[in-house]
Order: C-alpha cells, then structure tokens, then sequence
C-alpha cells in the first residue's frame, strides 16, 4: 500500500477501539499509506472498560507522523485532516491543564446499568426516544458523564465553575491537535453528539430538559458542529498549519465512506462490534423493532441525513476474547482455519452478551452464554460457533431492519477488519439468504472521514464524484438450505433466551 501516487493528499485519523490508526488517501480513495497503533483495554472489574486518554493521544500523534513517513509526503501536501472515531466513549478533562480527571469510560462499559434503570424508573426505557432517538442505556455517554460526576471526588463543583470539558474521543482529538491548552477548539459534531443521549434529533442542539434530568451542566459540553466543515487548524506535529475538516462517528463514516448517500442504502461495518446503518434521508424515522434512530451525517449547511442503526456490541472482540482471554487459538485469522476444521457447530451456539445485549434487545441484564455443549464440542466447533454468533446477531438487525424500513434486503455492503474473513462472509450469506459485496477499499471509516473533509475544502466537488469512487471487490451468495437456516436460527433465539436476566 506504501506506494507513491501524486498529491494532493487527505489524511484521516481513526480513534478506534482498540487502536488508533491514520491512513493517507489520494484523488481517487485510493490508499497512499496506513499506520497503526494498538492502545491497552482496561478492565477494572465485570462489566467495566476504560482507556487511557494520554496514551490515545499519544498515539494519535504517533500514527499521523508515521503514516505521513511512510507516504514520502509532507504536510504542505495534506489539504485536510479527517477525524473519525469509537463512539459513546466519554472523557472528561481539565480545560487549564488538559489532564482527564478519570480514564475514559468505554461505550462497552456496564457500570451505568443500575443508573439507567433509575432514571427510566414508572417511565420506562424509552424515556428519551422521542428526543434523542435513543433507549436508556449504558452504551451511551451521557449516563457515564453522570456517573463521572457522581464518582470523582470535587468533580461537580469543578465542572459547575466551567473548569470541566466533556468530549467524545472526537472532541478530545480535535482539541488536542487543534493547540490543547493553547487555543484548542471543543466542538463535536452532530453523528457524535447524536450518541451522547443529551442532543435533540429534531433541533441538532443539546436538550436542556434532558440535561436536568441527567444532572449534567451545561458549561462542561462542546459546540455541536456539522460533520464536513473546517473546525480549526492543526497546531504542532506532523501535520501543523493542515485544516481539520471532518468528523464523523466511526459508524456514520463507514456509510459516509461505503457512498451510501440515497435512502434506502445500507452498510453494515464488522469490527470491535458491528453496526448496520440505513439512510433514512431527511427525516428521522422511529424504531418499533429496537433499532436506534441516529444522525448519518451533516455536510456544511445542508439539512442533516438519519439514518436507523442496528447495533451488535461484540464480534470481532470474541474472536480477540477467544485469543487472549481463553487461548484457543493464537491469532484471529486463525479462528477461519480451525472453524474450518469441522463441518458445522457441532450443537454448540455462543452468544456474546459480555456488554449486555445491545439491538434489538437492549437488555444491559444480559451476560454471555455457550450453550447446547456435549462431550462431542471440540475447539473447533466453538470456533465455528463464534463466527455464526456474528451471522445470527446481523440476522436479527437485518430483520428489524426489514420491519421497520419497510425495504427488503437485496444485498449487504459489508466492511472491516471481519470481512476479510471468507467462512464468516459466506455463512453471513448463508443465514441472511441474500448477497454480501465488499468494496475494494475495505477500509471505509476512514475513507468516510477522508471524504468529509475533502468536500469540506474542495477537494472533491460534490458526493457524485465520490460514488464514482466505490468498486466491488468480492461477493458471496447464499448456498445454505432453507430448512437447515430455519432449525439454526431457532436454536440461535433459544441460546439468546438464556443470557437474559444474569445481572439482578
Ligand atoms: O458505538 C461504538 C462504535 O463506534 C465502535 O466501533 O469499530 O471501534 O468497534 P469500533
């Protein structure tokens, strides 16, 4: 990939979960170069997951110098700096030094169950929806501002004075390399503050009779801002004086960058979890089925796109739950070579309900389960196991999709690390009876952000020019029976029962 083609150039940086990366794009999305930098998952206690916002930072830093290395460029050949990133993540920090005042709280993170359910007590889950989109859970930010604030010695005076700032880890990126303490700019766009369950779907702007019931001020929240637009300019660093033009939530900028700008079109992004998302177009279209209603994205001025999202917490993390917490295998390609190894599952059905269960349940009371064992289950059938545990739990998206939407599932874009998996996209097909096509750049979060922030300057004129990029790269098609789908998918449901209601 490390090949030169002409400037001008676009880089994008992606704070991911479990690694932050930088990738540099040319005219034609094509990749120029890519680096890359894992950081440590933190797991204080059951149910918790925080990261080290210093370290994310640093590597952010570190990946932008590298993938800038690598691509023989230099910034003066950089037209704008894209911004990407996992979202719900929830830091708070200290505008005069810059230092976070706890570990970011990870969107994985359950510690905010029991608030959840207080604050939808005699009202129910959906307390929020209309507003927000949203159920209550702990998946989303705001409850974890909250229990920051209710948590940290001091924090709530501090926050009331305005020393405080809020950010997701786009806000966080954005202020850091926009001068920090020195000027930087706290703003967050719509697709991430769509998350945080304290923005109004209707108005783009924070909701004030959300903010009291969540007790969360004001003071500590940033400037909603659209998703393709110059925030600032880069202050230090490899990439100093470059426009920092676009952000977008990793999700939203898969769909951004898979081109699917017409309602109707959908993408579906196999990573840490896995998220499918619809453009619903211009109006924000509720969920009767457990889907969330979201932003999609906003370009400049232009009215906001929806979109509906199916949400799946774990996937390619039970591979990596499989690998370094159990050790039966001793990378993730080699999950494909040993699922391999046998004709089917053996009877066994894992279901990965280590954060809860997200869509269409949103039970945060769920814990994982591997059932239907006999002393016949190898390694191998649970291998298998887990790579149809993503087919199934898109199985379930993709049907609430169909309910909600009223559109039939014709074929499924597909993108992310997962998909380079060929036993996991064709058992996909398999248990979805439809088509799954990936493009050639698989590496659509941050071509998204890439293309935000090229419309932004002028880098391309418009999103026909970027739909012109997208080419197929590989297809699958079902070969499954239907009979055999049928008796696989019931006993999936029943293997779902059985997570339910672990956490009292
Ligand atoms: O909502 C969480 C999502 O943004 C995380 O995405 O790709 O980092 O697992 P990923």
């Amino acid at each position: 990939t490390d090949a030169h083609t002409a400037g001008p150039f676009i880089a994008a940086i992606d704070q991911g979960t479990t690694s932050s990366r930088c990738i540099v794009f040319d005219k034609d999305g094509r990749i120029v170069s890519v680096d890359q930098k894992e950081h440590e998952q933190i797991f204080p206690k059951p149910g918790w997951v925080e990261h080290n916002a210093i370290e994310i930072w640093a590597n952010v830093q570190e990946v932008v110098a590298g993938a800038v290395a690598k691509a023989g460029i230099t910034r003066a050949d950089v037209k704008a700096i894209g911004i990407t990133n996992q979202r719900e993540t929830t830091l708070l920090w200290d505008r005069t030094t810059g230092e976070p005042v706890h570990n970011a709280i990870v969107w994985q993170d359950t510690r905010t169950d029991a608030l959840c359910r207080e604050l939808g007590r005699n009202v129910g889950q959906d307390r929020f929806r209309r507003e927000t989109g949203l159920p209550l859970a702990s998946y989303f930010a705001g409850p974890k501002v909250r229990w920051l604030l209710d948590n940290v010695e001091g924090l709530r005076e501090r926050a009331e004075r305005g020393d405080i700032l809020f950010g997701t880890m786009d806000s966080w990126v954005i202020w850091n390399l926009t001068g920090g303490v020195d000027g930087g700019v706290h703003v967050t766009d719509v697709t991430n503050a769509s998350r945080t369950m304290l923005m109004n779907l209707h108005t783009m702007a924070w909701d004030d009779k959300i903010l009291t019931s969540m007790e969360v001020p004001a003071a500590l929240l940033p400037e909603i801002r659209s998703s393709s637009e110059v925030y600032g300019t880069a202050k230090g660093g490899a990439l100093d004086g470059v426009p920092v033009a676009s952000a977008l939530g990793d999700q939203q900028a898969a769909l951004f960058g898979q081109t699917c700008f017409s309602e109707g079109e959908a993408k579906s992004t196999y990573g840490t979890g896995t998220f499918m998302l619809m453009n619903t177009g211009g109006t924000p279209v509720n969920s009767y089925n457990g889907l969330l209603t979201t932003v999609g994205y906003r370009i400049g001025d232009q009215d906001p796109v929806y979109a509906l999202e199916g949400s799946i917490a774990v996937t390619g993390s039970l591979v990596q739950w499989m690998r370094d917490q159990m050790g039966l295998i001793k990378s993730a390609a080699e999950i494909e070579t040993l699922a391999l190894s046998v004709e089917d599952n053996g009877g066994a059905y894992v279901v990965p309900a280590f954060s809860g269960l997200f869509a269409p349940y949103w039970r945060s009371d769920a814990r994982g389960v591997i059932a239907g064992l006999t002393r016949y289950v190898t390694k191998a059938h649970i291998a298998r196991a887990v790579l149809e545990a993503t087919a199934w739990q898109t199985r379930e998206i993709t049907d609430a999709m169909t309910k909600d939407s009223g559109v039939e599932l014709t074929a499924l874009k597909v993108d992310g690390g997962m998909t380079s998996n060929n036993l996991l996209m064709q058992t996909l097909s398999d248990v979805l009876d439809a088509p799954v096509v990936r493009p050639m750049v698989a590496e659509t979060t941050c071509l998204g952000a890439a293309y935000a922030a090229g419309l932004a300057v002028g880098f391309w004129p418009d999103t026909d020019a970027l739909r012109a990029n997208w080419r197929r790269a590989a297809e699958w098609t079902p070969r499954m029976d239907a009979d055999r789908r049928q008796r696989e998918y019931k006993n999936w449901l029943k293997a779902v029962e059985r997570t339910m209601g672990w956490i009292e």
